[in-house]
């Protein structure tokens, strides 16, 4: 192989310098490469020549420019107004140190309560050191530190802020306000109305940040959500998402299923677009392609057909990627051949884009596990609801350091800080949609079957259907 390389280029009178040989020889396609450098130097009538490493990259480029207007003017143009508007891949660091810890929950504190306190409701809070002592009715703003029963059953919390703690009892014959309370969880910060007992706050009032209705967005294109499409397992449905592409490519459905295929501009992946390795004990025995690497190879050959849509990939627990939330964009060098396509878009988890002005939230959803455990009635089969409660809390992660790890960074870069026109998800492998004051929830559900794993907790996942925003309306496409 090496001296073939070597062989050929004097076999046309052309040496290579030591940098130039490195550079043809780590291409993917060194052999062809080769043949059209030679061709091209020959054909320019050089001869007994030395080639050097500029002279390959120049090639290179001129190769690749030559070759955009041929692939991109057999499509339909298109133009697109993307912005990334927030993204903690570059600004999310963390020295470990314990000081940002406290640093991270001031963050947290800091962000909501301004939100909060911005509610008419809220307009006298005090520091709680202060409400510990008033008579009167006290509003405050609290980070809930602990949470728990008493004998009778009324539920009993403590909260903080940076003044000092007080503890808050909700009386279970309140039963409106008994009920929203079950939904609170530990880390949360909230508004409380109450008047003092002793050293206890008799909650009257639980005020969440929460959303504001949105006014629906006009939508002249489509965006399509996918996730958890698990590449490389031997559970990826691979047949189906064929499908998924030639429909996105107009190749395959009924005509109006190939009429929302013709305005779709945007592809959105919310994590777990391959299944990893090492993720779970024994995870190799379920996997086809057991190479990382590989498996991110074959996610850029499936997705390699999609040449006029936009497309924005975001990590999930199964990617290449810390673990930590948020979880930094997928790394290049993991990725490489996702990385070649121009119409790649890389963020992290949770991110916030714009795709021509309509407001995207994207987060995988690894919190939907946590808030699932502790809250009754949320569930990975509702995740809308799930959703529902995590805009009104205006966190994606509010539970610290249960299974969903959090980076305890200096800021907070999971706080809900813009209200989405739509709120993307992924992770449960189980579709749901729902409209909630205007915006958009969307659980895309999964191209994988039931794995080992599902099967023993009787977890059924939603196969190969795929949510389409069809210019402000929802559709659901099956694949399978
Ligand atoms: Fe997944």
């Amino acid at each position: 192989m090496t001296s073939d390389l070597i062989l050929k280029f004097a076999d046309a009178e052309i040496l290579l310098d030591d940098a130039a040989y490195r550079k043809l020889n780590d291409h993917n396609n060194s052999n062809e490469l080769a043949e059209s450098l030679i061709n091209d130097l020959v054909n320019n009538g050089d001869s007994i020549f030395l080639l050097t490493e500029e002279m390959v990259d120049e090639f290179l480029e001129e190769k690749e420019s030559s070759i955009e207007p041929i692939r991109q003017s057999k499509l339909l143009p298109q133009e697109f107004d993307f912005q990334i508007i927030q993204d903690a891949s570059k600004k999310s660091y963390t020295n470990g140190e314990i000081k940002d810890f406290s640093s991270y929950f001031a963050n947290r504190y800091h962000k909501l309560w301004q939100m909060l306190t911005r509610k008419h409701e809220l307009q006298n809070v005090q520091p709680i050191k202060n409400a510990q002592r008033s008579e009167d009715v006290v509003e405050v703003v609290g980070m809930v530190n602990d949470i728990r029963y008493t004998k009778k059953n009324h539920k009993f919390m403590e909260i903080e802020d940076e003044t000092g703690t007080i503890s808050l009892l909700v009386h279970n014959d309140n039963h409106q306000l008994y009920e929203d309370a079950e939904r609170i969880v530990k880390d949360q910060v909230m508004g409380v109305i109450g008047s003092r007992k002793g050293n206890i706050l008799m909650a009257s009032q639980i005020i969440n940040p929460g959303v504001p209705r949105i006014d629906e967005k006009k939508m002249d294109f489509s965006a399509v959500f996918l996730s958890d499409t698990h590449i490389g397992s031997s559970t990826f449905l691979e047949k189906a998402f064929q499908r998924f592409i030639k429909w996105m490519n107009g190749d395959y459905g009924d005509e109006s299923q190939r009429e929302i295929a013709n305005n779709v501009k945007y592809l959105v992946i919310a994590g777990d677009i391959v299944d990893g390795i090492g993720v779970y004990p024994g995870q190799d025995k379920e996997l086809n392609i057991k190479d990382i690497y590989q498996q991110y190879e074959e996610a850029a050959r499936l997705l390699g057909d999609l040449t006029d849509v936009k497309i924005i990939i975001a990590p999930g627990n199964h990617d290449a990627c810390r673990l930590a939330e948020p979880q930094p964009a997928l790394p290049e060098e993991y990725a490489k051949d996702l990385y070649q396509m121009k119409n790649v878009e890389f963020v992290s988890n949770p991110s916030l884009v714009s795709m021509d002005g309509i407001k995207t939230l994207i987060y995988h959803g690894r919190s939907f596990d946590d808030l699932a455990m502790t809250v009754k009635g949320l569930s990975h089969q509702n995740s809308d609801i799930i959703m529902k409660e995590l805009l009104e809390k205006r966190h994606l992660a509010p539970i610290y350091g249960e299974r969903t790890p959090l980076a305890s960074e200096i800021e907070d870069h999971l706080v809900i800080e813009d209200v989405p026109d739509v709120f993307h998800t992924g992770h449960v492998h189980i579709n749901s949609y729902k409209k909630y004051k205007g915006i958009h929830l969307i659980n895309s559900g999964t191209f994988q079957s039931q794995t080992e794993f599902q099967k023993i907790y009787n977890i059924v996942p939603t196969c190969a259907q795929v949510p389409v925003l069809n210019q402000g309306s929802m559709k659901l496409l099956k694949f399978n």
